[in-house]
């Protein structure tokens, strides 16, 4: 199974990707990840990416086109993946098609108000990634491996504000992209983790 996860900032994409790749055993690829890896790791991409990333705008189409379409080829890809953050455009949209066959994607429905809270309270472990939120988590070490706790740098309110104008100009017309092609679902995102969860197995059960 081909998947897309869609939804705005915050919508809980990177969220819920964790938990159906490990139940339904497919990888989990993340355009934000990779970029943040490139960035960590200095190379030209990430050096060329973080300058559009700390401003809240999308990296260019050409540069993510190319990443995923390289991933999509590595051999775990074979039987199912789930993409997450991308496509971001209806130009990546487009040229996914070229070279992918989607089964479904999800939309993560979400009340544009909550999601700077959403944000603003996101802690992500600076070793492998792992998403809390200060609500619910107020340890500086991440639970899962030991890493630092950190704050992204484009979690900052500004900045958020800013990936939300970018969502809503850029982003959003691929709800109707996949609505035309008949494989978008809604899932209702302002619920809790597991019950967001719950409502995408149960679709992925038919
Ligand atoms: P990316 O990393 O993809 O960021 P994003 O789309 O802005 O999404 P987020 O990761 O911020 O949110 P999420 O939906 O994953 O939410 P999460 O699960 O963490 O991209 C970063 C940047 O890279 C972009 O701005 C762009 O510059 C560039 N980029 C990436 N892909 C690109 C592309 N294809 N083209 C061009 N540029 C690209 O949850 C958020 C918080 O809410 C967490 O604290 C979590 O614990 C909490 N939470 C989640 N679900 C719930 C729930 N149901 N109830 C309560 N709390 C919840
Ligand atoms: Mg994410």
């Amino acid at each position: 199974m081909n998947i897309i996860l869609l939804g705005a900032p915050g919508a809980g994409k990177g969220t819920q990707a964790v938990k159906i790749a490990e139940k339904y055993k497919i990888p989990h690829i993340s355009t934000g990840d990779i970029l943040r890896k490139n960035i960590k790791d200095g190379t030209p991409i990430g050096l060329k990416a973080k300058a559009y990333i700390d401003k809240g705008a999308l990296v260019p189409d050409e540069v993510v086109i190319e990443i995923v379409k390289n991933r999509l080829n590595e051999a775990d890809c074979k039987n199912g993946y789930l993409l997450d953050g991308f496509p971001r455009t209806v130009p990546q949209a487009v040229s996914l098609d070229e070279f992918a066959k989607i089964d479904i994607v999800f939309n993560i429905d979400i009340d544009l108000n909550i999601l700077v809270d959403r944000l603003s309270g996101r802690r992500v472990c600076a070793s492998c990634g792992a998403t809390y939120h200060v609500t619910s988590y107020s340890s500086e070490i991440c639970s899962q491996c030991n890493g630092n706790i950190i704050q992204r740098n484009d979690d900052m309110p500004e900045t958020v504000r800013a990936r939300l104008k970018t969502y809503t100009l850029q982003t959003q017309p691929l709800i109707s992209y996949y609505a035309d092609k008949n494989i978008l679902v809604n899932i209702d995102g302002n619920t809790s983790i597991d019950k967001v969860f719950e409502d995408i197995v149960e679709v992925l059960k038919r």
